[in-house]
């Protein structure tokens, strides 16, 4: 979250009072409200009479969120801002189903919880929910469907700059496991390499969901990357996948790629790497939600070059696609 803190008091005092900021953002897309306001500026009681809310309390959360550069305030109405924008349903690259996401019980129930990971190391979703995080989602079909939609809606902002960094058009078969709905997969068999056929792995349940993309090129393999055998591909994506696991799962996952790779296999993970400077990061962020939702991590370039040598795998080189994510390029050792 960002501050503006000018004094140590005030940096404590918004970081320790300011879970009200993402909260009204939760509950502004899940209500949602930005799907209320066109290009013509509304008043609070406008917006609150449409999505039977009350207006002076959606108004003063609506006027917190816009002193963060969430919507805009004029006169007695608001309006849209770039970011506000964003929360419309209908946007291109709608960010509404991730900001619903953080928003879902899983996350938000889970972060009160969060004593439990610090003093165990564990996921504080396992304590509260009694089930893994993936199957919590496999179990609710309403609140998969937010999470495979934010997937997608993250991974928007970065396919542009993952197409424009590397060069897929030599590979022949490309696999994406975990893929989600498959977005990154089908922009690179789509725009990056025309001629290669494309495998999304994915739990059963995920995969359904997804149904309707399947092509000549591109196929559909429901399976768990603990269990089942996984395609032979000449490429393996891995996008924000290992992030979710500890270093042993990871090392399994990686293990398993290693087994079904052709000898000259690339394998890409694509993650959002812990940087050396001490300042706020988004991976720092994230790091955070894995420890507590999954038992999960974000990593250093050193920590993956040690988790893909430990499964056979060597670092070749890091690309910094420019829109916060990198991808690893690695061989088989
Ligand atoms: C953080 S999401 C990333 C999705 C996608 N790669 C992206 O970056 O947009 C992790 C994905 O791993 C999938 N996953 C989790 N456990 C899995 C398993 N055991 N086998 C196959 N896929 C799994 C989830 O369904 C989920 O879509």
């Amino acid at each position: 979250m960002p501050t503006t803190a000018a004094n140590p008091v005030e940096t404590l005092q918004q970081i320790a009072g300011g879970y009200c900021l993402p909260r009204s953002l939760h509950v502004v897309a899940d209500l949602g409200i930005a799907d209320e306001l066109d290009e013509t500026p509304k008043s609070a009681g406008d917006i609150a009479a449409a999505v039977d809310a009350d207006a002076d309390a959606l108004g003063r959360a609506l006027r917190l969120l816009a002193a963060h550069g969430v919507f805009e305030i004029e006169g007695e109405t608001f309006r849209h801002s770039p970011a506000s924008r964003l929360l419309r349903s209908d946007h291109p690259q709608s960010m509404r189903p991730f900001a619903r996401m953080f928003g879902l019980p899983i996350c938000w129930e889970t972060s009160g919880a969060m004593a439990h990971s610090l003093r165990t190391g564990l996921p504080a979703a396992s304590e509260v929910f009694k089930e893994g995080f993936f199957d919590y989602l496999a179990n609710r079909p309403e609140e998969g469907h937010i999470f495979n939609a934010a997937m997608a809606a993250k991974a928007h902002g970065a396919i542009a700059g993952i197409l424009s960094s590397y060069d897929f058009s030599p590979f022949e078969v490309i696999g994406d496991i975990g893929g989600g709905s498959g977005h990154l997969l089908r922009a690179i068999l789509t725009d990056a390499a025309p001629n290669a056929s494309g495998v999304l792995f994915e739990l059963p349940h995920v995969i359904e969901e997804a149904s309707g993309i399947a092509f000549e090129r591109l196929t559909l393999q429901a399976g768990d990357f603990f269990q089942d055998p996984l395609p032979t591909c000449d490429a393996y994506l891995l996008m924000e996948v290992i992030h979710d696991w500890g270093d042993e799962e990871s090392a399994a996952i990686l293990r398993a790629i290693r087994h079904a790779a052709p000898a000259a296999a690339k394998l890409l993970l694509i993650e959002t790497i812990v940087p050396d400077d001490p300042g706020p990061d988004w991976s720092k962020m994230l790091d955070i939600h894995m420890l507590t939702l999954l038992g999960g991590r974000q990593r250093t370039v050193q920590e993956f070059e040690a988790l893909l040598a430990g499964a056979g795998f060597l670092l070749e080189r890091e690309i910094d696609t420019r829109v916060g994510i990198s991808i690893l390029e690695a061989v088989a050792d």
